[in-house]
């Protein structure tokens, strides 16, 4: 399987953000379609397309829009949640770097396609670069008559609100980015109501991925069967496969939906020389980790929920055989505890005790009843926490101790980490074959 570059297609474009750049590699086309159609056909369309939501839990995108109950004369609005806060997802942000037009050429046809006319973009407050590139380019489109009234003559309006949150990852999650937009701690919503129904200012809304909407003029140009054409038959389309960590060429490779990583590692030149690769996440840190056993998994939804664990955001983080599995979990269990928003017990205490186990075993003063401990407080919080958040905390720390049981040991038993160099535990790395079997996943998404 190859590239598919459409995304990504003008990045290296010379001054790829500007309209300019954007209008002479065909930008704004799809929405002068767009606008000759029924508003209700450009949601057909989206929906034939097959297009899942691409910030991690990969719902039905045309779907979503639909579930909008008919007009009451009221408000409706389209949120982009432009928050990409979880470790290893790192995609969006240079998606808005590169080409925020297309973004915007996206908002402006989603949000004419549902009836919206006030639609804001959610972006993480850290990203200062981004927040003012997004306010230029709205800024520009709106010179240009993109945005505004009477866009481009067709008699519909739109003003989209760039707001930049304060930093917190909870606010990527769509309830609590509500409540942060709306100017209250940013804490999750009970569901129902979804925010189709109640969602900003309890009126009927749409929240989706900052790279879903930026798929959407490509669609309404080529068409659904075009974009079904490439993926597998239930992951159609194409997505952004963002590789960090121990490979030769780490960044952002767009592909279809059903490539494997050892098809992308062929193309990122690999891991780094003289080492072997040891893990990886498929879509971030809430996913189940996978091992060089899952080299050939296709990074489809199917594919990769089968294996046991979840395609997320194709976050892939790959770890080389110098990285101490526990230490990597560990970090990661630093960040679900400070991240975790503490409205509900299971994950504000969970993730605190999580964090104080892995922190004891990884400095070798772990028992082996620690690990008892760990998978019973995970268990305690998968499908127990009121949000996803608490569940994807549980991802790396359930399958490691099951592909890599024998690293925790080591550190027990060895009394320091075998990756220290100062250690005298020796560590002989476990050749056995690893399999993911009854894995619990959390669900990142809504
Ligand atoms: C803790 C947490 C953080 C999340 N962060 C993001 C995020 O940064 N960006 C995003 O698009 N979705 C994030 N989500 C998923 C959103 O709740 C929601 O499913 C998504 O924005 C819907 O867009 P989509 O259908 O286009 O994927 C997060 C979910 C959780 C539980
Ligand atoms: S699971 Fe964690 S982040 Fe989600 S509501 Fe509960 S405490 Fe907050």
């Amino acid at each position: 399987m190859s590239l598919s570059p459409v995304l990504t297609e003008h990045w290296d474009a010379e001054r790829s953000w500007t309209l300019a750049t954007y209008e002479s590699t065909g930008g704004y086309a799809a929405l002068r379609t767009a606008l000759t159609m029924e508003p209700a056909a450009v949601v057909t369309t989206v929906k034939d397309s097959g297009l899942r939501g691409r910030g991690g839990a990969g719902f039905p995108t045309g779907m979503k829009w639909g579930f909008l109950p008919a007009p009451d004369g009221g408000p409706r609005y389209l949120v982009v949640n432009a928050d990409e806060s979880e470790p290893g997802t790192c995609k969006d942000i240079p998606l808005m770097m590169a080409t925020p037009q297309q973004l915007i050429e996206g908002v402006v046809i989603t949000a004419y396609a549902i009836g919206c006319h006030h639609a804001f973009i959610y972006l993480r407050g850290e990203v200062l670069h981004v927040y003012r590139r997004l306010l230029n380019a709205v800024a520009e489109a709106r010179a240009a008559g993109y945005v505004g009234t009477d866009i481009l003559g067709s008699g519909y309006d739109l003003e989209i609100t760039v707001h930049a949150g304060a930093g917190a990852y909870i606010c990527g999650e769509e309830t609590a980015l509500l409540d942060s937009l709306e100017g209250r701690r940013g804490q999750p919503r009970l569901k129902p109501p979804f925010p189709a129904v109640a969602g900003l200012y309890a009126r009927p809304t749409v929240v989706n991925n900052v790279e879903s909407i930026a798929s959407v003029p490509s669609i309404v140009s080529g068409g659904s069967d075009w974009f079904r054409s490439m993926g597998t038959e239930r992951s159609t389309g194409y997505g952004l496969f963002s590789l960090s960590g121990h490979v030769v060429r780490p960044g952002q490779y767009e592909a279809p939906l059903g490539i494997t990583l050892r098809e992308l590692l062929e193309m990122a030149g690999g891991i780094r020389e003289g080492h072997e690769l040891k893990f990886w996440t498929p879509g971030g840190s809430s996913t189940p980790i996978f091992t060089a056993e899952h080299l050939d998994v296709p990074l489809d939804y199917e594919s990769v929920g089968a294996a046991g664990s979840m395609l997320g955001t194709r976050a892939l983080q790959i770890f080389d055989d110098s990285t101490c599995v526990v230490r990597a979990v560990a970090r990661w269990a630093d960040f679900y505890a400070h991240e975790s928003c503490g409205k509900c017990t299971p994950c504000r205490e969970g993730t605190y005790w999580l964090k104080q186990v892995l922190h004891r075993i990884e400095h070798g003063h772990g028992t082996t009843a620690d690990l008892g401990t760990l998978l019973s407080v995970c268990a305690s919080i998968l499908g127990r926490a009121f949000c996803a958040l608490g569940d994807g905390a549980t991802s790396t720390i359930t399958s490691s101790i099951q592909l890599f049981r024998e690293e925790y040991e080591a550190h027990i038993h060895g009394g320091a980490c075998p990756f220290d160099p100062a250690a005298s535990a020796l560590f002989e790395t476990a050749s056995s074959t690893r399999t993911l079997t009854g894995t619990s996943a959390g669900t990142v998404g809504a």
